[in-house]
């Protein structure tokens, strides 16, 4: 039967919400409108769904099953930590991934035989990318998780396996296309949920959280491809967002760490992944400072940089930083906070968290235009942060992070870094500013030593 106007209507509106919800959280002042706009369109049309006359089987396990799957996400993404935020994402795509492949399955069953060459066809893309999406998705959440290793795990010849399944794949979905037999469709979606780890398997450190912008783009593309099959334009519509969006953020993240995406993905069969060496830690001195030192040093300046990294969202300084920032700012301090495109473990990590503490979102610089500025800072305080202002970056060939822009830190007069050790950040690499002249490093959690820190500025 035909779709009823009010209906089309409805599905117009509620792509409209979409496109909405996804320019909303291009920004961090309305992204929180950008998330609600998404869900409620999300609600509209499943709920929708059930008023369109389209005649639904198994009526009660569908509405359980909706329950059920709610209060999972619900609660989950309540009790997620900020930088357990990545793993999460690639569980929820994962899932959704999965998903449009049994979708797929399940509609090819129903079809029994009587299809068109592009009903086949959709049907197989939809099977294909969706369960690469799932299985991926799976050892990427493992890795971050730290459930498996983090590293890049290379198979004896895995580079040739991985091109077999990939090609063994594409050839049982051309036969499957041309002889859509069921069986054929089980060692498809096999060799798809094989090919989705082989794929994953290999890239490590760093590089994860853009396999994981990567696999959401496909689950895009697969509920788009299930849209087709379903004949849900919705879903088509809702699935391109996705992979659009998805690859654009996979191509900025990936030029954010100064990688090509090719290097990202197989980088590990020719020894270039990010994050997959680790330098030992140098006995070499370094200078260390009390907090009281620190807030001279602060006090007195004309000019502070702040630079928050994932060590601020481990220790969930952001609220004492932004207390720090205003204490400075009253006794006549001019302060900025420096945001580098990948500091933390998520796109946007600092910006969430500092949005969180209510930092002016002014007071937020992007990379780019406060990295003119560090010359003319009197001092720049490195609160948990470490590669994305480690000079290797621009000098050594063989480290994991050479070639990502970095924020000028060691242009400024002096450089103050809270962290709790000598260890180095994520890429595992040494950060030689750690030793240069003109550095302090305050040992401790960034929260404690932040709180010392303010307690000496107020008695100043
Ligand atoms: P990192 O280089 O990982 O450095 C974090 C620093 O925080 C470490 O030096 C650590 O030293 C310190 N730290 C950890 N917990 C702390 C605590 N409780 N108190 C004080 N210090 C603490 O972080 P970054 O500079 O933000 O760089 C981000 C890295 O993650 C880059 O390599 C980037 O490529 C990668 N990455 C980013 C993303 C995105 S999209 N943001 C995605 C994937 C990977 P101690 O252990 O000595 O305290």
């Amino acid at each position: 039967m035909s779709t009823p106007t009010w209906a089309q209507l409805t599905n117009l509106g509620v792509a409209v919400l979409f496109i909405l919800s996804l320019k909303a959280l291009s920004s961090p002042k309305s992204a929180r409108l950008g998330t609600v706009l998404g869900a409620f369109g999300a609600t509209a049309a499943t709920v929708l769904l059930f008023f369109t006359g389209i005649e639904l089987d198994n009526l009660a396990v569908i509405i359980i099953m909706i329950a059920i799957g709610s209060v999972i996400g619900w609660v989950s993404a309540r009790r997620v930590k900020m930088t357990a935020m990545p793993q999460l994402v690639a569980l929820f795509n994962g899932v959704g991934g999965g998903a449009a492949g049994l979708v797929a399955v399940v509609e090819f069953l129903h079809a029994d035989g009587e299809g068109s060459f592009l009903f086949w066809l959709f049907t197989i893309v939809t099977v294909i990318i969706g369960s690469v999406a799932f299985s991926g998705s799976i050892v990427t959440y493992l890795k971050l998780q730290e459930v498996m290793t983090t590293r890049p795990v290379v198979l004896p010849a895995g580079k040739w396996v991985t091109i077999l399944v990939a090609l063994a794949t594409v050839a049982v979905a051309v036969w499957a296309i041309v002889n859509p037999a069921f069986w054929l469709i089980l060692l498809l979606l096999a060799l798809s949920l094989i090919f989705g780890v082989l794929f994953v398997l290999p890239v490590g450190g760093a590089d994860v959280p853009i396999v994981i912008s990567l696999l959401n783009a496909c689950t895009g593309l697969a509920v788009a491809a299930s849209g087709y099959v379903l004949n849900n334009v919705l879903l088509l519509i809702a699935g391109t967002l996705v992979g659009a969006s998805g690859t654009l953020l996979t191509t900025l993240m990936a030029k954010a760490m100064g990688r090509p995406l090719t290097a990202t993905l197989f980088g590990a069969f020719s020894g270039t992944t990010a994050g997959s060496t680790a330098t030992s830690n140098s006995d070499r001195p370094v200078r260390s400072g009390a907090p009281n030192d620190i807030a001279i040093m602060l006090g007195f300046a004309n000019k502070v940089i702040l630079v928050p990294g994932y060590g601020l969202a481990v220790a969930q300084a952001q609220s004492t930083l932004r207390e720090l920032a205003e204490l400075l700012a009253s006794r006549g301090v001019d302060v900025d906070y420096a945001i580098h495109p990948v500091a933390g473990r998520m796109p946007g990590h600092m910006n969430v968290l500092l949005a969180e503490a209510n930092v002016p979102y002014e007071q937020l610089k992007e990379m780019d235009e406060i990295n003119p500025e560090f010359a003319s800072t009197d001092v720049v305080l490195v609160v948990g942060a470490n590669d994305v202002v480690n000079p290797a970056a621009r000098t050594d060939t063989s480290a994991p992070i050479y070639g990502m822009p970095i924020l000028d830190v060691d242009a400024a007069g002096q450089v103050v870094f809270l962290k709790r050790s000598m260890r180095p950040g994520f890429a595992g690499i040494e950060n030689e500013l750690l030793f240069d002249p003109k550095t302090t490093l305050l040992f401790g959690d960034a929260k404690e030593s932040l709180t010392k820190v303010v307690s000496s500025l107020k008695s100043l």
